[in-house]
């Protein structure tokens, strides 16, 4: 592993996948272990899914209670149900909650088909608030900078929030999809939730994300650049293979 400091920012390159889940996974289980009661908040998507089978698998095997813990999903498509398998709820229902027994209350997600989706922000917001905030925030980075769904020029003091999405996003969602699916809208996570979390951990992985994380690290923060957050939260690192390190 090759560790560069960026001020106070740990830059941890892995030499692939496999070593940097390890790392992702490592983080997760000390942080339920120093503290039982963590509330977690985790990306969906394809870059942490290694991360978290190591994650499940290792709280299986040293018999890990999570009695306590609570999980928390980023973010998800408006208007897509539940059972879809491109939902972020069903991300997490098929590799996180059932492989694990987890009680449903124990992982927050967000109901798409709401009829009443600021209702649904509120009710995350309050939640969070109500366990204490954010521990620890697992995120991955969009083709466009984003984190969760706060787009270019989303408000750094955002609370949990609708969104439109971005074309870029858009169109680079359908990998999630089975079948072409119209995706316009968002619920979201905002960034002052992501600047108040206790510690962040943005991760990345493969040559084509490689343009985005140099401009992360590289270009001035700038609200035109959500992830470049990262470097003005106290507590954060970011974890990349060697791949998405590529233009640094
Ligand atoms: P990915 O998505 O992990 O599937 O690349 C990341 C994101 O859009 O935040």
């Amino acid at each position: 592993m090759q560790l560069l400091k960026l001020n106070k920012m740990e830059v941890g390159i892995y030499p692939g996948v496999e070593e940097l889940a390890q790392r992702v996974s490592d983080e997760m289980i000390q942080q339920v272990i120093g503290k039982k009661s963590s509330v977690i908040c985790l990306a969906s998507g394809d870059t942490p899914k290694r991360a978290y089978e190591i994650f499940v698998q290792t709280i299986i095997n040293q018999s890990v209670s999570l009695a306590e813990v609570l999980f928390v999903g980023l973010d998800e498509w408006l208007g897509i149900d539940q059972t879809n398998t491109g939902s972020c709820y069903s991300f997490f229902e098929e590799r996180i909650v059932k492989p694990l027994g987890l009680p449903e209350d124990q992982f927050a997600r967000f109901d798409a088909l709401a009829t009443d989706s600021r209702e649904q922000c509120f009710a995350m917001d309050r939640l969070i608030e109500s366990r204490g905030g954010i521990d620890l925030m697992i995120v991955g980075i969009g083709m466009n900078g984003h984190i969760g769904f706060n787009e270019p020029g989303s408000s750094w003091t955002s609370a949990t929030h609708v969104v439109s999405l971005d074309e870029t996003t858009q169109t680079v969602g359908q990998k999630y999809f089975q079948q072409k699916t119209e995706v316009s809208k968002g619920i979201t996570l905002g960034l002052g939730q992501v600047m108040t979390s206790r510690k962040l951990i943005l991760m990345a992985s493969g040559e084509r994300k490689a343009g985005i994380i140099q401009k992360t690290l590289q270009w001035p923060i700038s609200e035109d650049l959500p992830a470049t957050i990262v470097r003005r939260h106290p507590q954060s690192m970011v974890l990349l293979d060697r791949q998405a390190a590529g233009m640094l």
